[in-house]
């Protein structure tokens, strides 16, 4: 069995110290870095930009999963990519051009996503299921960490694993929300390849226990 990716989201840690927290993870074997880009319009809560992504990449050597939660993410994607993305995600609601925009990101030599809100259907990413590295299904309305996981989520992580496996597609698919040990064995057996995780590593008083936890 191919062993679940733990992408912690530095979301949940602390802003006056996020090198010493990408570090932490680092140490601790996370396998991804999750990093939640937001704009105070797409999304009611403002985080970082470029400079922070450029400024924490010498840090460490792991995998930098940028999710962007801005509006026209086509204005910007190239730049996320020279400040030390791995992979670049977006939404399908924020953006019109969006195989243009994934043509940006991928010519300028990154992989790239698409995440889908809870109300947005699934059959969104059919068009793009043979053009993505990653397809992202969040399990909570966007905005803020230590949300609820909506269960319904399941169901949709099995439709979106199921269309990717009827494409013969290679994109994994990923869970953001409300994740935790509880509920990540559940969302595994859904279909899920990437769980991303604030609170849930983050909020543990042994982190390194709650990936290993999460990954099992
Ligand atoms: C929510 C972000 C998530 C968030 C997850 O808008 O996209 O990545 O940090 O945090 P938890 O795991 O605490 O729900
Ligand atoms: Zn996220």
């Amino acid at each position: 069995m191919k062993q679940t990716i733990i992408a912690p989201s530095i979301l949940s840690g602390n802003f006056a110290s996020l090198g010493d927290e990408v570090r932490n993870m680092t140490e601790i074997g996370a396998d991804w870095i999750h990093v939640d880009v937001m704009d105070g319009v797409f999304v009611p809560n403002l985080t970082f930009g470029f400079k922070m992504i450029k400024d924490l990449r010498p840090l460490s050597k792991l995998f930098f999963d940028v999710h962007l939660m801005i509006t026209e993410p086509s204005r910007y994607v190239e730049r996320f990519v020279q400040s030390g993305a791995d992979l670049v995600s977006f939404h399908v609601e924020a953006e019109k051009d969006i195989s243009g925009t994934l043509d940006k990101i991928r010519n300028a030599g990154c992989k790239c996503g698409l995440v889908i809100n809870p109300d947005t259907p699934v059959d969104s990413f059919a068009p793009y299921v043979d053009k993505v590295d990653l397809m992202l299904v969040m399990s909570v309305f966007p905005g803020f960490g230590g949300q609820k996981f909506i269960d319904g989520s399941l169901e949709r992580i099995a439709v979106a694993k199921s269309m990717r496996d009827k494409a013969g597609a290679n994109a994994l698919i990923e869970v953001d929300g409300g994740v935790n040990v509880e509920n990540a064995a559940d969302i595994i057996a859904a279909g899920a390849d990437i769980l991303v995780a604030g609170n849930a590593v983050f909020g543990a008083p042994d982190r390194k226990e709650a990936i290993r936890l999460l990954r099992n």
